[in-house]
C-alpha cells in the first residue's frame, strides 16, 4: 500500500470542488489498514474517511491523511426463512449495489436506487428516500477502530440511527463517550432485506407513477426503474452538474409552530411524525423565500429543486467550499427571518 502525496481531490468529491489530500491512502483492504498501522509515520497521525464523496463540502486543502475507502465485494450471507441478508464492501458504488440487488432476487432496497455515494457512507448519514431509510434494511457494519486497530461490529441499535444522522456523526467528547466521528473505517455493511417482499409505494411520485403506468402490483425491479425516471427528472447528476443532494436536513417543529406559519403561510409542505411532530419540506421553506435559481458566485440554487445547491462553474471554474457555505449561510438567514426555523446543513463540511 502506498501513501500517496498532494492528491487532487476534484475527482473524489461530487460537487467538483478543488482541494487536495497533504497525503492519501487507499484502503482496499482491512491488510491496508493494517499495514499504514505498522508504519510509524501513520500510525498515530490524524485521519480523515473518505467514501464516495457524495456528501462533503471541501473547504480547504485536507491535512489529515485521507483514507479512500475501497473495500469491494458483494455476496449473499444468508437466505433465511425470513429475510435475505447481504453483506456489501464499505467502497461498492451504493446504486450499483441496489440494482445487484435487485437483478439478483434479493429486493428491498430499490427505493433507494441512484443515491449517489458508497455503501460505507450509506450508514453513516442512514440515507433514505421514498419511503425508505437505510436503518429499515439495516442489519449490522463492520468497522475498524482507527486508534487501537480493533475490528469491531455493530448492530442498529449500536448505530444510534436518526433522521439523516448516526454514531458516526457524532464526536465523543471527554464527558460523552458517544460518537465514532473521525474514529471508525465502516469496512463491510449486511443488509436485511425481508422476507416476503412488500413494496413500500405510500409515496406521492410512487402512486403517480402507479396511476400513470396503471401497473398497480409493481415489483422491484418496476420500483427500481421509477426511482431512476423520478430522481433524474427531479435531481441534477452530479457528474453534469456538480451537488451534494439535499443541502438541509427537513426541520421539525412544534403543531403549535406550525399552525403560527400555516395561519401566515397556508400553502406550507408539511408532514405529521409518528412522534406528534411536524416535519417541514425545507425545499418549500427555500423556495417560498425566493432562491430558487438564485446564485453567490458559483454556487446555486438549483431550478427544479431548491435544496439542492449545485456548482454553476463546472469542472473548469468550479464553485469554491466558501462559496457554497456563503450561499447556505444566505439562505439559512433567510428562511429564520421570514419562517422562525434554523436549517441545519446535511453535508459534512471539511
Ligand atoms: N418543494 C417545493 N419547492 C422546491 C422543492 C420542494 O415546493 O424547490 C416541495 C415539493 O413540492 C414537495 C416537498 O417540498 O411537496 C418535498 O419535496 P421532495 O418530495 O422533493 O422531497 P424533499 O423533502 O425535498 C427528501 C430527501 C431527499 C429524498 C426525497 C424523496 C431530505 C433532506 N431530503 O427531499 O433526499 O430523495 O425526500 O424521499 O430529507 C438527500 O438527502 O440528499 C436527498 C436527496
Amino acid at each position: 500500500m502506498i501513501v500517496e502525496s498532494n492528491v487532487a481531490l476534484q475527482p473524489f468529491n461530487s460537487f467538483g470542488i478543488v482541494a487536495r489530500a497533504q497525503h492519501l491512502a487507499r484502503i482496499a483492504s482491512e491488510a491496508d489498514l493494517a499495514a499504514l498501522r505498522a508504519d510509524a509515520q501513520w500510525r498515530d497521525a490524524p485521519k480523515f474517511v473518505l467514501g464516495g464523496g457524495s456528501n462533503i463540502v471541501l473547504t480547504g486543502d485536507v491535512k489529515p491523511l485521507v483514507l479512500k475507502v475501497e473495500i469491494q465485494g458483494l455476496r449473499l450471507v444468508e437466505d433465511g426463512a425470513r429475510a435475505w441478508i447481504v453483506e456489501a464492501g464499505a467502497g461498492e458504488n451504493w446504486h450499483d449495489t441496489v440494482q445487484w440487488t435487485v437483478e439478483n432476487g434479493f429486493p428491498g432496497l430499490e427505493n433507494l436506487a441512484m443515491i449517489p455515494g458508497t455503501v460505507g457512507g450509506a450508514p453513516v448519514q442512514n440515507i433514505g428516500a421514498y419511503g425508505i431509510e437505510l436503518q429499515d434494511r439495516f442489519e449490522s457494519l463492520d468497522a475498524i477502530d482507527l486508534v487501537t486497530g480493533r475490528a469491531f461490529t455493530l448492530d442498529a441499535a449500536q448505530c444510534a440511527f436518526g433522521y439523516r444522522d448516526s454514531v458516526f456523526k457524532h464526536v465523543a467528547t471527554g464527558d460523552n463517550d458517544f460518537g465514532l466521528a473521525g474514529r471508525a473505517l465502516i469496512t463491510r455493511v449486511r443488509f436485511r432485506l425481508p422476507k416476503p417482499w412488500k413494496a413500500v409505494v405510500g409515496y406521492l411520485d410512487l402512486e403517480r407513477r402507479m396511476e400513470e403506468t396503471g401497473n398497480f402490483t409493481p415489483d422491484a425491479k418496476d420500483i427500481f426503474d421509477w426511482i431512476c425516471a423520478i430522481r433524474r427528472a427531479k435531481l441534477p447528476d452530479w457528474r453534469v452538474l456538480g451537488n451534494a443532494g439535499s443541502f438541509f436536513k427537513n426541520p421539525t417543529v412544534t403543531p403549535e409552530q406550525c399552525a403560527d406559519i400555516i395561519a401566515r403561510d397556508p400553502k406550507i409542505v408539511h408532514y405529521p411524525m409518528a412522534d406528534g411532530s411536524i416535519k417541514l419540506a425545507a425545499g418549500w421553506l427555500i423556495d417560498a423565500c425566493g432562491w430558487k435559481g438564485k446564485s453567490v458566485g458559483n454556487a446555486g440554487v438549483y431550478e427544479k429543486q431548491a435544496l439542492v445547491l449545485v456548482n454553476r462553474g463546472g469542472r473548469e471554474d468550479p464553485v469554491t467550499g466558501g462559496e457554497v457555505m456563503t450561499l447556505a449561510k444566505a439562505i439559512q438567514t433567510s428562511v429564520y427571518e421570514r419562517f422562525g426555523i434554523r436549517l441545519e446543513p446535511e453535508p459534512v463540511v471539511v
